[in-house]
């Protein structure tokens, strides 16, 4: 077979790339601390039930309206299933997986972040507006990836 020299430089130009692409990935990973952009903190995956505050997954008031709301994804739920807070409201969500990887999606919020098992996710947001909030998992966990949802409510 012939290969155009043209084409050949660029074949191997392109696996060069892909090669330095890789040990960019893989020295970020094993010397620079590569983690999930959103995780916070870790905590053993398989001990999830017991660690607190995951042990008691739900909704915490810290101020006037100022909460924090601890969630347990699991195949295939969230666990709490809803929580209520009054319009205006300012929640931080902290998510961790007691099993498989899953996504915590509330759409048009901005609040979208994956949940991988040994890590524990955060993200905030104001619900300004009142209106029931769906949330749902949007990375595929399984056969029963599509019926994993939740709600906040917001008065
Ligand atoms: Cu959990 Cu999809």
């Amino acid at each position: 077979m012939h290969i155009h020299r043209a084409e050949k430089i660029w074949l191997i130009f392109a696996v060069a790339m892909m090669a330095v692409f890789l040990a960019v990935i893989t020295v970020g990973a094993l010397f620079d601390g590569l983690v999930p952009p959103s995780r916070i903190e870790t905590i053993d995956p398989t001990k999830v039930s017991q660690t607190p505050p995951f042990d008691k997954p739900g909704l915490h008031q810290v101020a006037r309206g100022v909460y924090e709301a601890y969630y347990v994804a699991h195949v295939f739920a969230f666990d709490p299933a809803a929580i209520t807070v009054p319009a205006g409201s300012r929640v931080t969500f902290y998510v961790t997986s007691a099993d498989v990887m899953h996504g915590f999606s509330i759409p048009e919020t901005g609040v979208n972040v994956a949940v991988e098992p040994g890590w524990v996710s955060s993200v905030a947001h104001t619900f300004a507006k009142a209106g029931t909030y769906l949330l749902i998992c949007n990375e595929y966990c399984g056969s029963g990836h599509q019926l994993m949802a939740a709600k906040v409510v917001v008065q």
